[in-house]
């Protein structure tokens, strides 16, 4: 069969990403945008559009629950320690959040906990730094084997809830 035209990103790895952030996020999540797309991914950008001072769960909220549903397979959240962005989107079922400040824990977050949103510390991270992570995490595949059973007791089910 002729080759193309295909999407950008290779079927496995959808092509929207959803990204959010807080005030402390604001700046970072500004550059992260264009890098994005020039990678090929289709940006959906949730908020926040200013500099002022906001509360992070209410940019959380919604990506998590896009994630959640399965409407999109990753997204990307930013607050000043990337902590409280990280605690709300955890309370979702099937959410993996992680707060991620190395390229190393971007790899093993997919590799091994099959991570789909990356928490980043905005206000402890440059510009280039954070671009390294996030290309870590989404180049990075899980790596199934013993890691999916260990994935799959993470979540709290019945009584123990
Ligand atoms: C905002 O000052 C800061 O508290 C917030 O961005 C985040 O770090 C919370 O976890």
């Amino acid at each position: 069969m002729a080759p193309g035209p295909w999407p950008l990103a290779p079927l496995n790895m959808p092509n929207t990403i959803p990204i959010a952030s807080d005030h402390a996020g604001f700046e970072l999540k500004q550059r992260l945008i264009p890098v994005l797309r020039s990678l090929g991914y289709e940006v959906e950008d949730l908020g926040t559009d200013t500099a002022a001072s906001s509360d992070y769960p209410d940019y959380a909220h919604p990506l998590a629950q896009r994630v959640s549903r399965g409407e999109v397979e990753r997204g990307i959240l930013l607050c000043g320690t990337g902590l409280g962005m990280s605690y709300v989107a955890n309370r979702y079922p099937n959410v993996r959040a992680p707060v991620v400040w190395s390229p190393e824990i971007a790899e093993l977050s997919r590799k091994h906990n099959d991570a789909n949103v990356l928490v980043l510390p905005a206000r402890f991270l440059t510009e280039d730094q954070a671009i390294e992570i996030v290309k870590r995490f989404l180049d990075t595949p899980f790596e199934g084997g013993r890691h999916v059973r260990r994935v799959d007791k993470i979540e709290v089910h019945g009584d123990a809830r």
